[in-house]
């Protein structure tokens, strides 16, 4: 039962609100600049969601395709990004690319290498030439191990198991945050002169998600958004194109774009090779958004497995090579009976990435309040309406840099802030009231709930009708959600769940509103009752928040790409699939 234990306080320079990728990067830089900061993370230290990433990591360095260049890269992004996303952020991700890869192969990074000695590259969707940089099929856990070890190296702080509940503002500027420590149950609250969120993404609020469980809940958007800050592009939410069916525990699961980047072909049940119907010439490896809806097709019209999926087949290339390459996919396949190196993959599309999230101004990370940054996944603007896949893992380390630095350089340079002891009792008798909730339903059910409505309501298909439905039963939801069976001690899951819902429902209101107002179609928001792209739309859509959890929508006309990058553009580079074959 929630007792309200005693308050603990903890003071540091900068703290980082989450422990992957990003966080990670952004604590390396503040620790070699000499700058005192805390990392927080809801996990085991090194146990992230990162390190479920799995394909790559892009950069132009050119080690197969010498003409490839970063204003390439950043056309590609553009493009697949249908123009949405943030021209400042995708040249400064682009340009800086190169520069981040060759830190982390300093740092250890045992990148899979070329005869001849170069960091290897292979095909990913929609790219022009071949520029996913990888360690096998678990590239993921490679940063992760490589961004662990170097922060160890540069001892850094670490606080395991803490789940953050709200950040504290005073005046416009950041003062802290408070949140429970989930092995002793104490609440907890962080006095910090800046605080970096940087805990990614929202797509578990979807039925079948590539999502670790209890993660990527949206904590990080709503955080942000309580706080005031707005959330932009929440409609465009990735699905992957290539998910696990089964067993049931893993539906979901990713089956790495990487399959397909190393000649894995799509087939339906009727031993046809369908996106040649769909993409005749970029097949396999158009962009993300193009391959998810043809799969969807495929099986909503009849032509899917009985576990309505089709079929991923790389089995023509030699075993030994898939062996090499694909080594995580092959195991895992292997555990339920399946020897990919002989027979097809049955894989339906899933909820990966968040596009949406935080707005940031990109040449310091940092949010409209003051002293408060974010990184990472939990962002908008780098992807636009459809994010490139080997994107996100650079994104993370590009920006984490960028943060860290601007950081390092202004701290102690502005007037401080802090926090006020009557919001600070507030959130804890909260969080107390959280605890000993008696009512009916239980967080499991209305996360159930959630994740079916945004599925069928806000998912690869969607229309004006279906999002009202969607907007309608989010408040009944939210209803429920206020007579809430927890009765439960913040050490338990059942108390974390509670704390996800909250958030889960406010990100959830962001995508259907979101959603609601975009009346095209663009990337990966694909409306049935308005399906072209219409150039007026060449918008993005701010959620911003009024207070009380009730927010305004804005729109605002996307940015213009520099010239350099716009004769890129006009160059019409594109992945000839042929090559592979
Ligand atoms: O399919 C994948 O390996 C995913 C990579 C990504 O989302 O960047």
């Amino acid at each position: 039962m929630s007792t309200s234990p005693t308050l603990e306080t903890v003071s540091t320079s900068v703290l980082i609100i989450g422990a992957g990728g990003a966080g990670l990067r952004t604590s390396i830089e503040l620790a070699q600049r000499g700058v005192d900061c805390l990392v927080l993370g809801k996990r085991a230290h090194g146990d992230a969601h990162t390190i479920w990433a799995a394909g790559g990591i892009n950069a132009s360095l050119g080690s197969l395709d010498p003409e490839d260049r970063w204003e390439i890269h950043a056309a590609d992004t553009l493009d697949e990004g249908h123009f949405v996303n943030d021209p400042t952020a995708v040249e400064t991700l682009c340009r800086r690319a190169p520069d981040r890869i060759r830190e982390l192969e300093e740092w250890g990074m045992a990148f899979d290498r070329t005869d001849d000695g170069k960091i290897n590259q292979r095909y990913f969707g929609a790219q022009s030439f071949r520029r996913t940089c990888f360690v096998g099929d678990r590239t993921g856990q490679a940063l992760m191990n490589t961004l662990v070890q170097k922060a160890m190296d540069l001892e850094v702080p670490y606080r395991e198991n803490l789940y953050i509940t709200d950040l504290m503002t005073e005046s416009g500027r950041v003062a802290g945050a408070v949140g429970f420590d989930m092995d002793s149950g104490r609440p907890v609250a962080f006095d910090a002169e800046a605080v970096v969120i940087a805990a990614g993404g929202h797509t578990s609020l979807y039925r079948r998600s590539s999502s670790r469980p209890d993660e990527n809940t949206g904590d990080a958007q709503a955080l942000a958004f309580n706080a005031g800050v707005p959330l932009r592009d929440m409609e465009f939410v990735q699905f992957h194109p290539t998910g696990k069916v089964t067993p049931e525990e893993e539906a979901g699961h990713l089956v790495t774009e990487a399959v397909r980047g190393e000649g894995g072909r799509l087939y339906n049940t009727e031993g046809e090779r369908f996106m040649e119907r769909y993409s005749p010439n970029q097949m396999e490896l158009d962009a993300r958004d193009v391959v998810a809806r043809a799969n969807e097709r495929e099986i909503r019209e009849g032509r899917g497995t009985e576990n309505d999926a089709v079929l991923l087949d790389i089995s023509h290339r030699d075993a030994d090579y898939i062996r090499e390459r694909l080594p995580r996919m092959v195991e895992e396949f292997a555990a339920h009976g399946v020897d990919i190196t002989k027979e097809p993959m049955e894989v339906a599309p899933t909820a990966h990435y968040a596009m949406g999230g935080i707005e940031v101004d990109f040449e310091t990370a940092e949010t409209r309040i003051e002293g408060l940054y974010a990184v990472g996944e939990c962002t908008a603007g780098v992807h636009g309406a459809n994010r490139l896949g080997g994107n996100s893992l650079i994104e993370t380390i590009v920006f984490g840099e960028i943060a860290g630095t601007h950081i390092a350089e202004t701290l102690g340079t502005r007037p401080g802030a802090s926090m006020s002891e009557a919001a600070l009792r507030g959130c804890v008798v909260a969080q107390d009231a959280l605890g000993s909730a008696n009512g009916r339903h239980t967080p499991e059910e209305l996360i159930g709930r959630l994740r079916r409505l945004m599925w069928n309501h806000a998912g690869i298909l969607r229309d004006e009708d279906g999002l009202l439905e969607g907007l309608r039963r989010l408040q009944q939801l939210r209803a429920d959600a206020d007579d809430l069976l927890v009765q439960a001690s913040r050490t338990s899951r059942r108390y974390e769940r509670a704390q996800n819902l909250q958030f889960m429902c406010a990100t959830a209101e962001t995508i259907l509103r979101g959603a609601l107002e975009r009346t095209e179609s663009r990337g990966a928001h694909a409306r049935t009752d308005h399906d072209a792209t219409d150039p007026a739309w060449r918008q993005n859509i701010r959620c911003i928040p009024t207070g009380d959890g009730e927010m305004e929508i804005d729109v605002e006309a996307a940015g213009t790409p520099s010239r350099r990058v716009q004769r890129a553009i006009d160059e019409d580079h594109e992945l000839d699939y042929h090559h592979l074959e």
